[in-house]
């Protein structure tokens, strides 16, 4: 296995932020799929799918996947929602899960001064029945996956990075 910490977990629950945090306070260098597939395609997410659709994102996650098996190590990588499918990430890294109820994550973005652009650039949110029932298949998959589970509801992204770096350490 490679020594990466690997985030999952569902949009908006905060994985880009607590990475943020995390490597203010540690070596690890910060790595994040969506942005990786951002620049590999030139486009933005959004883009991607209105452009090729969902199962074209798909394959270049599974490429990056492979990617960052073969060729990273010491680093935070943070994952796009559905990341968590790929077949490999066990040995990507530690796998850590920021967990939070589907009403605090929705709650979380819309309290969020950039708002409107957090739900517009996430094209699986666009609809909120569907987003709800796709957290509900998705979560005991996350759980199950997970060597790690942080329970991110009314903490901050410092405080959460603070519980990530004492539980990795003791995992490994
Ligand atoms: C997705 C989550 C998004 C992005 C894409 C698909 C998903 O990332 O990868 O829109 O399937 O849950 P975030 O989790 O960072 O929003």
């Amino acid at each position: 296995m490679n020594d990466n910490i690997i985030v999952i977990g569902f949009m908006g629950v905060g994985k880009g932020s607590v990475a943020r945090e995390v490597i203010k306070n540690s070596n690890y260098i910060a790595i994040d799929t969506d942005d990786l597939i951002e620049s590999m395609e030139n486009k933005k997410i959004k883009s991607i799918f209105e452009e090729s659709g969902e199962e074209y994102f798909r394959k270049l996650e599974k490429r990056v996947a492979k990617w960052l098996e073969k060729s990273v190590q010491n680093s935070l990588v943070s994952t796009g929602g559905g990341f968590y499918k790929q077949k490999n990430l066990k040995k990507i890294g530690i796998i850590v899960l920021l967990d939070s109820p589907f009403e605090a994550i929705i709650k979380r973005i819309k309290e969020h001064p950039n708002a409107e652009k957090k739900l517009k650039k996430r094209p699986l949110l666009s609809d909120l029945k569907a987003a709800k029932r796709l957290y509900n298949e998705r979560r005991p998959e996350y759980l199950k996956l997970a060597d790690i589970v942080i329970n991110v509801t009314d903490k901050s992204a410092f405080d959460c990075s603070k519980e990530l770096l004492k539980k990795v350490e003791k995992y490994a």
